[in-house]
């Protein structure tokens, strides 16, 4: 049986990577079989396109080209990593996917959703995620716990203007039924209890 696919998402300084490690700590306990990638990234050839991407030199890059490279790293990713992971029946568990594009080069950089679906249209077509977590803090709330952000590479370094827009964005999204917002202002561990009980309710493990 084909196996399930789970995509996280958040703004910057969301807890994102700490809610990631205790879920690979859980599943790892467990004895479920799965696999944990990232966007973008996750093979040899788009962690080479995410270098470009993020590349803080490249000030000049256009919203289109981003938003293409994050789309070919996205293809790539898919067919060397996450269609293979699904086929042998392993749930899969991806850091950021095609709703970061949505709400960073579609909404936050303007390019509106129809670029987003057309440019993504594999991945769309054929590899929706079975559910979306989307960790829900503004990032006016994320700074301020964070105590500043660290600023190192191109998107990161956006104003705090773009990452508002791109947490509007992400609103945008709850519009599908995958997509389900986990309110994580509380402490890690209140975040992880509630990420574990979606988890379950949505039969995504048992
Ligand atoms: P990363 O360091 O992985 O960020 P985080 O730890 O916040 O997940 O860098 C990925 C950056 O790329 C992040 O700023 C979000 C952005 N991004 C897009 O703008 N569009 C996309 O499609 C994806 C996958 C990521």
């Amino acid at each position: 049986m084909r196996g399930k696919f789970v995509t996280f998402e958040g703004c910057e300084g969301s807890g994102k990577s700490t809610q990631l490690r205790y879920i690979g700590e859980y599943l790892k306990g467990a004895g479920i079989d799965f696999i944990m990638s990232r966007e973008p990234g996750g093979s040899e050839i788009s962690e080479d396109i995410r270098k470009i991407i993020l590349n803080g030199k490249y000030t000049a890059m256009c919203d289109e080209c981003e938003a293409l490279l994050y789309a070919a790293s996205r293809v790539q990713h898919i067919k060397e990593v996450i269609e293979p992971a699904l086929a042998a029946g392993k749930l899969v568990v991806c850091d950021r996917y095609v709703d970061s594009s949505f709400a960073y080069q579609g909404y936050a950089r303007g390019l509106g959703e129809e670029f987003i679906e057309s440019i993504n249209a594999f991945a769309l077509k054929n590899y929706t995620p079975d559910l979306t977590i989307f960790l829900d803090i503004s990032p006016n709330e994320a700074f301020a716990r964070k105590h500043g952000a660290d600023r190192t590479d191109r998107m990161e370094s956006q104003g705090p203007e773009f990452h508002q827009k791109v947490y509007e964005g992400y609103m945008q999204l709850k519009k599908y039924p995958r997509f389900k917002c986990v309110d994580c202002r509380g402490t890690k561990e209140e975040t992880a209890k509630k990420i574990l009980e979606l988890l379950k309710a949505e039969n995504i493990i048992g």
